[in-house]
């Protein structure tokens, strides 16, 4: 697929077939994203392929932080999102990366900037290979919940959460805003 294309197509997909996806494309999704530039070459990335149970956990703990995200829902909205979150989107698998905590503040934001890069790259990829995923930073309003779950420690941070599987809906592309809104000139 040309590049620009897959920029395009990449959508946040919200339902899922709940197929696993075979191990080999999950690691190709995973080198793609490792090959991100990162701060000093640091590859101060690392990711967690949730599955199983502890994904169901996972699911139960988004449910939990979705209560706290759109306080003005009518009650119908706020069921299907619940139920979705509840299921992680349905997803076979969730992908979390982390990255290591800095003391200094600007270490920790180069940190972070890496992974984002790496964790494009993943969804990128992904779309490649005709799966979905939806950067989805909602669970972290439960952060300690994700925490336990996983058993992360507490020298590392989570940066992102993508559920990843195939596609079980046809997402519409949010209209973007004006470019010209959002580039300035200075010669
Ligand atoms: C930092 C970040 C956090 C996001 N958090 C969530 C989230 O918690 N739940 C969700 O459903 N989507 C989340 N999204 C997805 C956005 O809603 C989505 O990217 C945006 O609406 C544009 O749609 P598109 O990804 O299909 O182009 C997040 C995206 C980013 C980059």
């Amino acid at each position: 697929m040309e590049f620009y294309d897959v920029v395009k197509k990449r959508r946040s997909i919200r339902k899922y077939k709940t197929e696993a996806v075979p191990r080999d494309v999950i690691l190709k999704v995973l080198d793609a994203a490792c090959w991100a530039p990162s701060g000093g070459n640091q590859q101060q990335w690392e990711f967690i392929v949730v599955s199983g149970s502890k994904k169901e956990q996972l699911g139960e703990s988004y449910a939990k932080a979705m209560e706290k995200m759109v306080p003005d829902w009518t009650e119908e909205q706020r069921k299907k999102a619940m139920v979705n979150a509840r299921n992680f989107n349905w997803a076979p698998h969730v992908i979390v990366a982390l990255t290591l905590k800095a003391d200094d503040p600007f270490v920790q934001k180069m940190h972070v900037e890496s992974v984002s890069a790496a964790f494009e790259n993943l969804l990128l990829a992904a779309c490649v290979e005709g799966l979905g995923t939806c950067w989805a930073m909602g669970p972290l309003l439960e952060e300690e919940m994700v925490r336990n779950i996983l058993g992360i420690p507490s020298d590392k941070e989570v940066v992102a959460l993508t559920p990843l599987g195939y596609p079980d809906m046809e997402a519409t592309a949010p209209v973007r805003k004006d470019l010209d809104s959002k580039v300035t000139w200075m010669e």
